[in-house]
């Protein structure tokens, strides 16, 4: 059974809802799914935008088989050649040899690399930034969006009705299930989270990029009215919301002035010195106070509330005279991200030898960009006593100055 949803009076939902990933690029997890959209056009030609991944290839089949109601599929345009969305090309060319492939020079070279059939006289219609494109009533233009995520990515505006195929921007984790547009959901409350931790783990290294498409974006936005994305749901109304929110991202702003505690605690002594700080903090007045256990947390989630406050705190335990490994690896994820621009402090358990705070603070200020390390770092030998503890009071009065003078 088909299951679609029309987006304009003859643009159709045609994508699928993916439930039993558990990991999305076999990394990050993805517990409420995710969609891979694609959308089909019923203009004097019919086109279709981008396909799906492979495990969602039956149903999308179907649905486009449904939308075309024995029509042939007179072009099919790619945007962005990952797999997951561009697994079911061959599939959609077997079944439909009539049709016509538009995409762009580096997009082609990845379809052969990645063995797809395109092969064939006059199968292929390579467009470069700014040519246009009619389908009959609809007229298309093509925008280079390269990195945002791979380098043959571009975004589609149809010139007619305003919409914006804009591929990977703007797209979030988390399945649709029968919702299609941002304003059918909570976006704010249910989608904004995983919208970011979407945006900063798979693109957040590119933000100079994202600028850049935004800059376009810019030059034309009272041409754009719907924002189709291949993730996540579409944009119809409040657009600036949104691209406000990706303009943060992409120049590393925060968009809360709070603070973030992020711990990694053996037996529950470093933990209880983050819980201390964390009730200081609140207690001071904060109200935007987030804290994360390392060891339980993927890292994609801390990359996304990083990069969502102003101010880190990282608690650590020393381990084999060096950093805990799970704070190592949000150190170096954060430099693979190009993460930047916050303020951090440092708390430090050692029994012996406490390291883990000058190693810390030597990877955030020698191998990350225009990061602040707050001076008053403290050291918690074992467990909190009398000095330690005065010395957490006097970090949160320091946190809290420095939140507020922001
Ligand atoms: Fe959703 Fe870069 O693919």
């Amino acid at each position: 059974m088909n299951c679609v949803r029309l987006v304009t009076d003859d643009l159709y939902w045609v994508g699928t809802n993916e439930h039993r990933l558990a990991l999305f690029e076999n990394i990050h997890p993805i517990p409420r799914g995710v969609s891979y959209n694609s959308y089909l056009l019923l203009d004097k030609k019919t086109v279709l935008f981008d396909t799906v991944d492979w495990a969602g290839g039956r149903q999308f089949l179907e649905n486009v088989e449904y939308v075309l109601d024995g029509r042939p599929l007179d072009y099919l345009l790619i945007n962005h050649l990952e797999p997951d969305h561009a697994a079911s090309i061959d599939e959609i060319l077997v079944r439909h040899p009539e049709t016509v492939v538009i995409s762009n020079e580096k997009a082609f070279m990845l379809m052969h690399q990645f063995g797809f059939h395109i092969d064939g006289e006059g199968k292929t219609i390579e467009v470069s930034e700014g040519d246009t494109f009619s389908f009959g009533d609809h007229t298309v233009t093509f925008v280079s969006a390269p990195m945002v995520h791979w380098p043959e990515a571009m975004v589609t505006l149809d010139v007619t009705n305003g919409v914006l195929f804009s591929a990977d921007a703007f797209g979030t984790f988390g399945a649709l299930d029968g919702k299609l547009f941002a304003d059918e959901v909570d976006f704010d409350k249910d989608w904004l989270d995983e919208a970011r931790r979407y945006l900063t783990n798979i693109v957040g290294k590119y933000g100079p990029h994202i600028q850049a498409l935004l800059g376009k974006a810019s030059a034309v936005l009272d041409k754009i009215k719907i924002v189709a994305p291949l993730h996540g749901p579409v944009w119809r109304t409040d657009l600036l919301y949104f691209i406000d929110k990706y303009d943060k991202w992409s120049r590393y702003e925060p968009e809360e002035k709070g603070v973030l505690i992020i711990y990694a605690s053996m037996y529950g002594n470093t933990e209880a010195a983050a819980m201390k700080l964390a009730s200081h903090l609140s207690e001071g007045g904060l109200n935007k106070v987030a804290v994360y256990d390392v060891s339980s947390t993927h890292v994609s989630y801390l990359i996304s509330e990083t990069f969502k406050y102003s101010h880190v705190v990282i608690a650590s335990v020393t381990y084999n005279l060096g950093i805990f490994p799970p704070i190592h690896n949000y150190l170096i994820d954060m430099k693979a991200l190009n993460l930047q621009k916050r303020t951090f402090a440092v708390v430090e358990n050692g029994s012996w030898a406490p390291k883990a705070g000058d190693l810390i603070e030597e990877f955030l200020n020698e191998e990350l960009k225009e990061m602040t390390v707050l001076s008053s770092r403290v050291t918690v030998n074992s467990s909190l006593n009398e000095s330690s503890g005065r010395e957490l009071y006097e970090l949160a009065e320091a946190l809290i100055e420095s939140v507020n003078e922001e």
